[in-house]
Order: structure tokens, then C-alpha cells, then sequence
């Protein structure tokens, strides 16, 4: 199979193209994929809602707002927020790093994970007077930030009393009844709303990403363009060419075929965090009990050129269990000329004059060129430009072609029930009345792990 960029007529590029190198496995069943595209469709005013977030003016005019409302002093934002309502903000900021950024424009930084440790270094970093606190949080109740959120709230409440927690918080949560909607409403911050049908790994194009990603001062019109351009595509008549339906029906065929571990493996450490992002979108949409048994296949994060000197042998010769999805980027780029040291050693004569991004590009060239030869099961994706717009189709098209694999797969690819029986505990664990129970069952399972 090989597809590359839907563009017709006078219709400006696709913000990416795809392409597949290495195909290995049969041409895609058609006719289930059309009618796993049809119920996906189906699905946008109910469970699929993801879909009409990009066309959501309505929401992203809240988002502007709400950046207009922050007080100039706040010169820097940490964002608290997990999985969902962390790792696509993160992935974005790292992406358009690098990018022109507005007037106005903040130091934004997310923090996830609770160890100790690295919330320190973010309390260090935290300063009260020119620091807002965004917290995110789609259900309301999330240990993880929950838990931050008072750390970070009494270092502002000890500066400037409630009155500087008022304007110093941004709540961003579902509506409902949410520990954190109802401490929005407690403190009288601004709040933005989470879409109740939007799951949270499907979120990052509602207020969750778009208000810190609007903070660093990118464009957040054009992050939704790109992201219209996907959803438009699937809706119109050029459905057979677009990249997120082929690259569902592919991984779909593939996985049929006992191919359990899927690579992206993007060759820009700025879009490492967006190969993250994507790890969990695919793993906890995918991996699921389904009626026929259980589904799913394990993603994996790999960077080029770092995952050559580790990775790859794996991948050539290990277990014929991967498929790999590349990402190379073709610009923004620093010029960065290797300076001339053959007068020391002939032999760096190789790289003498050739621009680093050169160099980076021939390593990315062999190692695909190597895995083509091997006949490992291999697709490009190519951004040209990697900027918001193009930044927004990723978004939207890993979405898309999660969600329709989740279709093919006949699963529901927007809920998670695995993660919540470990909530459960840790709630018990943590004393929370009523749940002594978990507490016991937990202490005694990790017992007897112990003893065996
Ligand atoms: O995709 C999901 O739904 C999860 O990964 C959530 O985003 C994550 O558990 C955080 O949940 P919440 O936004 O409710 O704090």
C-alpha cells in the first residue's frame, strides 16, 4: 500500500504526508472499515464528540477570553494535570518551541506525576507573584492533582490570602459535581470548561490544551485549522485517501496478524512528547476486553537518532512482533555548519561542511532504508512545516485513526475500565471514609505477593 497527501485541485497541501514503505500485510477489508467510519460518524453528537471540537468556535472564544483575563503580571503558568489533561499540552509546547510566539507570550510548564522530587522543583520554580496556577482536571477528582493543587494553593493563599487565589487559579474541569469544580466555585476563579462527551485523552483541542498553548502565546486558530482539515477530510468524498482512515485500516489488518507492538518513532526531539501523548491515547483506547476476546497493542515511543543505539537492534532482530510509523520534519531547523577538522583527522572530513540537520537527515535515511531491507512492516509520516497547523492535523489525525481502529476493533475506545480498580485502592489506602475495604483488600494482595 501506498498513499500519500489528499491534496486536489487548488486545495492548499495536506499539512503532512504519509506514506507506507513496508506494508506486510493484506489490502484492508473496505467494506468494515467504511462501516466502522460510518458509526464513528454517527458517533460525533454522542460518544465520538471529539470529532466536532475543532468546529467548536464557541469554546475556543471562552479559551481567548480567559487568556485576555489574566493578569499581566503572571508572567509564567504551570499547568497541574494528568494523562489526558497534561500530555497533550505538554506535546504541544514542545512542538512549537521553537516558533515565533505572540505578544504577551509565557513561560508555560505542565506537571504530571506526583514524585516528590519533581513536584519540589516545581514548587522552587513556582512564584506566587508572577505564577498562575492552571489546574486541569476533567473529572474533578484526581489524586495526582488534587493532591498538588493544595501544595500550590497554599504557597499562593500564603502570599496574598484568598483574594490571591481567586486570581491566581484558572480551574480547567468537567461540569458537574467534581471536587474541583466545586473548589472553582469555593475560591470564585475563572473556570473553563471541559465537553462532558469529550474523553480526556481526546481533549487537547478543548480549553485543556488550548488555554496553556494560547498562554505561550502560539495560534490556536490555526492548531484548529489543521485539526478541520482531518475531520473535513474523513466527512468528504476523498475519504479512500485519507492518511488517518488508510493508517487505521492498516494497524487494524496488522494487528489480525499478531502484530503487538506498534513503534512511532519520530526523528525530532520536539515531538518526543507527542509520541507520548500518543502512547497513552493508544494504549488505553485500544487495550480492552472486547466481546471476542481481549484487543489492543502495545505502543512505544523510540527517538531518532538516540533509539539506533538502542532500540533498533530489536527491531531488526528480535521478535517479528513491531511495526513502526517514522516522523521525520522538514523544517524549522537552526543552520548549524559542521566546522572543517580535517587538518586533526582525515576522516572528519565525512561531515566537514555538511549542516548538522544533514547529518541528522542521513541517519534517519539509513535506518529506514535498513528496515525496508529487513521487510519490517514500515510507514513515514512527513511533516514539511512543523507548526500549528500541521501540529493540529497530527493531533487530530492519531485521534481519528485511534478511534476508528477502536470501531474496527469493536471496543469502546473512549473509556478506560482497567485503570480504575488501582484508583479504588490507592482511595483506600489514603483513608477515604467509606472505602476501608480497598484498603484491606489492597494491604492483603500486596501481602501475599510478598510471601509467594
Ligand atoms: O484519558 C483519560 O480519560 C485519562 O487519561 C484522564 O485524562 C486522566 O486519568 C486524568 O483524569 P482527569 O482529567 O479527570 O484528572
Amino acid at each position: 500500500m501506498s498513499e500519500n497527501e489528499p491534496s486536489r485541485g487548488s486545495t492548499p497541501p495536506f499539512p503532512f504526508t504519509l506514506v507506507t514503505l513496508v506494508d506486510s500485510g493484506g489490502p484492508p477489508e473496505w467494506a468494515r472499515v467504511w462501516n466502522a467510519l460510518e458509526r464513528l460518524l454517527d458517533d460525533a453528537k454522542g460518544p465520538a464528540a471529539f470529532l466536532e471540537v475543532p468546529a467548536d468556535g464557541a469554546a475556543h472564544d471562552q479559551v481567548l477570553a480567559a487568556v485576555s483575563a489574566v493578569p499581566p503580571e503572571m508572567k509564567k503558568v504551570l499547568v497541574l494535570g494528568i494523562g489526558g489533561s497534561g500530555l497533550g499540552a505538554r506535546a504541544a509546547l514542545s512542538a512549537l518551541k521553537p516558533l515565533q510566539r505572540g505578544p504577551g507570550a509565557r513561560e508555560v510548564r505542565v506537571l504530571s506525576n506526583v514524585d516528590p522530587v519533581t513536584v519540589a522543583d516545581a514548587m522552587a520554580w513556582f512564584d506566587p507573584a508572577d505564577t498562575l496556577l492552571n489546574v486541569v482536571t476533567k473529572s474533578g477528582g484526581t489524586v495526582e492533582t488534587l493532591s498538588q493543587f493544595a501544595l500550590f494553593a497554599d504557597r499562593i493563599r500564603s502570599r496574598g490570602g484568598d483574594d490571591a487565589l481567586a486570581r491566581g487559579v484558572v480551574v480547567t474541569t468537567g461540569p458537574g459535581e467534581g471536587t474541583m469544580r466545586k473548589v472553582s466555585s469555593s475560591l470564585g476563579c475563572p473556570t473553563l470548561d471541559v465537553p462532558p462527551a469529550v474523553g480526556g485523552r481526546f481533549s487537547v483541542l478543548t480549553p485543556v490544551g488550548l488555554f496553556p498553548v494560547a498562554l505561550a502565546g502560539h495560534d490556536t486558530e490555526k492548531l484548529l485549522a489543521g485539526a478541520r482539515r482531518v475531520v473535513d477530510g474523513i466527512r468528504g468524498p476523498d475519504r479512500a485517501v485519507q492518511p488517518a482512515i488508510r493508517s487505521a485500516a492498516h494497524h487494524f489488518d496488522l494487528m489480525g496478524r499478531g502484530v503487538s507492538v506498534r513503534v512511532l518513532w519520530p526523528y525530532c526531539d520536539r515531538l518526543a512528547s507527542l509520541g507520548d501523548w500518543f502512547c497513552q491515547l493508544w494504549a488505553e483506547s485500544l487495550g480492552k476486553k472486547g466481546d471476542s476476546g481481549r484487543v489492543g497493542q502495545t505502543p512505544l515511543r523510540a527517538l531518532g537518532s538516540t533509539d539506533q543505539h538502542s532500540l533498533l537492534q530489536l527491531f531488526m532482530e528480535g521478535p517479528r512482533e513491531h511495526c513502526l510509523t517514522f516522523m521525520t520534519v522538514g523544517e524549522p531547523w537552526p543552520a548549524m555548519p559542521v566546522p572543517d577538522f580535517t587538518s586533526l583527522e582525515p576522516a572528519l572530513g565525512e561531515f566537514a561542511g555538511k549542516d548538522l540537520c544533514q547529518v541528522f537527515d542521513a541517519l534517519g535515511q539509513g535506518t529506514m532504508a535498513a528496515l525496508v531491507q529487513e521487510g519490517r512492516p514500515l510507514a513515514r509520516i512527513h511533516v514539511p512545516r512543523l507548526d500549528e497547523e500541521s501540529l493540529g492535523a497530527l493531533f487530530a489525525h492519531f485521534e481519528v485513526e485511534t478511534a476508528l481502529a477502536g470501531y474496527l476493533l469493536e471496543i469502546n475506545p473512549f473509556d478506560q475500565p482497567g485503570v480504575e480498580t488501582g484508583k479504588l485502592f490507592a482511595h483506600g489506602l489514603l483513608g477515604r471514609p467509606g472505602m476501608d475495604d480497598y484498603r484491606r483488600q489492597a494491604q492483603a494482595l500486596l501481602t501475599e505477593e510478598k510471601e509467594s
